[in-house]
C-alpha cells in the first residue's frame, strides 16, 4: 500500500495530485444537489450544460473518472466485435486496464507515433472497412489531446481536421480523449468549441489540471448521451447526491482554466533549467529521459520532490496548481544538483 503524501513535498508526479482548495470546499459544501440517477441533481445538470455548450455538443454526461469516460464515450461509437484504432501510447489503451476489451468486447489497435502526435495519415491506412467478412470492421480512432505519455504534447489541429475530414466520408467515428484537453486549448489559442467539433464523442476531466478532486465529462449527440446514461448506472457510476463534486468541477472551470498558463510556465522554466529542449514541453510536462529514473526519483524523494518514473531510463515532471514557483524553482535547483546540469 502507497504511504499518504506529505504536504511539505513537492508532488511533481502528476496534476492528478492536487487537493481541493479551500474556496473550493466551501462551493462544494454550499452544491444544491439532488439524487442524479433520477437526473434531479442541479449542480450536475447545471455542469453538463456548460460543459456541452463549451464544446459545442448537444449534451453531456457526469461521470466519476477519465476512465469511465472514455470507455463509455468510445462502446458509444463502437459495437462489440469492431475495433477501436488508436497510436500505441494512448492511455485508452496503456492505463484502462483493458477496459475496452474485458467490459465491452471491442478489440483495439494500435499504431506507432512520434510522441504520441497524431499523423492522421498514419492511422487512415491502418484503417479497415466494415462489411468484408475477413476483417474486423475499424467503427473509431481515439485521440488524446494533450498526450500523456507523449509528454503533455498538443495535437496538431490541421492533423484534427485532415481526421475529421477523412472520417465523415468513411463511416468512421472520432473519440477525443480530453483528460488534458483545457491544457491544450490554453497552450495553442484553440477553442474548446474546435476542438469538441471534430470528435463525435470526448471526454474531459476536471481532476486533473483543473485542480477538482473527481469527475469527467463526457460530451456527445443527445441520443448518444442518453444511451451513455444507461451504460454509466450498468457499470456503478450513478452517483446520486454527486452534486458536490459537480459543483467543484464548476469552480475549477471558473477558476482553474486560464491559470493553466502558469502551469505552463513553470514547466517551461523546470525544462530550462534541466537543460531540456524547450520545444518538448507545450504544457505542464517535463520529461527527462536518458537518466536512471529509479535512482534520480529516489535521491529527489529524499530531498523533497515526487517525479514519477515513466520508464527505466526516463522521468516525468508534472506542473500543476499545488506547485508555486517557489516550490518549482526549488525543485529545479534539487534536480539540476542531482542531474549534474
Ligand atoms: C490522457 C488521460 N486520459 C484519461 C485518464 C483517466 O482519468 P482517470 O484517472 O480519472 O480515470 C488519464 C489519467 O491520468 C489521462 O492522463
Amino acid at each position: 500500500m502507497a504511504e499518504a503524501v506529505s504536504p511539505g513535498l513537492i508532488d511533481l508526479r502528476s496534476d492528478t495530485v492536487t487537493r481541493p482548495t479551500p474556496a473550493m470546499r466551501r462551493v462544494m459544501a454550499e452544491a444544491e444537489v439532488g439524487d442524479d440517477v433520477y437526473g434531479e441533481d442541479p449542480a450536475i445538470r447545471a455542469l453538463e450544460e456548460r460543459v456541452a455548450d463549451l464544446f459545442g455538443h448537444e449534451a453531456a454526461l457526469f461521470v466519476p473518472s477519465g476512465t469511465m469516460g472514455n470507455q463509455i464515450g468510445m462502446r458509444l461509437v463502437c459495437e462489440p466485435g469492431q475495433e477501436v484504432l488508436c497510436d500505441a501510447d494512448a492511455h485508452v489503451v496503456t492505463y484502462e486496464m483493458g477496459a475496452a476489451a474485458a467490459v465491452f468486447g471491442i478489440s483495439t489497435r494500435t499504431v506507432v507515433s512520434a510522441g504520441g502526435l497524431l499523423d492522421a495519415d498514419a492511422l487512415i491506412d491502418q484503417v479497415r472497412p466494415r462489411g468484408d467478412w475477413h476483417l474486423t470492421a475499424t467503427a473509431a480512432v481515439a485521440v488524446e489531446n494533450t498526450h500523456n505519455r507523449g509528454g503533455g504534447r498538443v495535437q496538431p489541429l490541421a492533423e484534427l481536421q485532415r481526421l475529421w475530414d477523412w472520417s465523415r466520408g468513411a463511416g468512421v467515428a472520432v473519440h477525443l480523449d480530453g483528460a488534458r484537453i483545457w491544457n491544450a486549448s490554453v497552450a495553442a489559442g484553440v477553442e474548446l468549441a474546435t476542438y469538441g467539433r471534430l470528435a463525435d464523442t470526448a471526454s474531459v476531466c476536471l481532476s486533473k489540471g483543473l485542480g477538482a478532486p473527481v469527475g469527467s465529462v463526457l460530451v456527445a449527440s443527445a441520443e448518444r448521451i442518453a444511451v451513455g446514461r444507461l451504460w454509466r448506472k450498468r457499470l456503478g457510476g450513478g452517483m446520486r447526491q454527486a452534486g458536490v463534486l459537480a459543483a467543484a468541477g464548476s469552480y475549477a472551470l471558473n477558476h482553474h482554466f486560464a491559470r493553466l498558463a502558469e502551469d505552463h510556465e513553470h514547466a517551461r522554466l523546470l525544462a530550462k533549467r534541466l537543460g531540456v529542449d524547450p520545444a518538448t514541453v507545450e504544457t505542464n510536462m517535463v520529461v527527462v529521459d536518458d537518466v536512471p529514473a529509479p535512482v534520480v526519483a529516489e535521491a529527489a524523494k529524499a530531498q523533497g520532490v515526487l517525479v514519477s518514473q515513466v520508464s527505466p531510463r526516463r522521468v516525468r515532471l508534472v506542473t500543476h496548481l499545488d506547485v508555486d514557483r517557489t516550490a518549482v524553482e526549488r525543485a529545479g535547483d534539487v534536480l539540476a544538483a542531482l542531474l549534474d546540469r
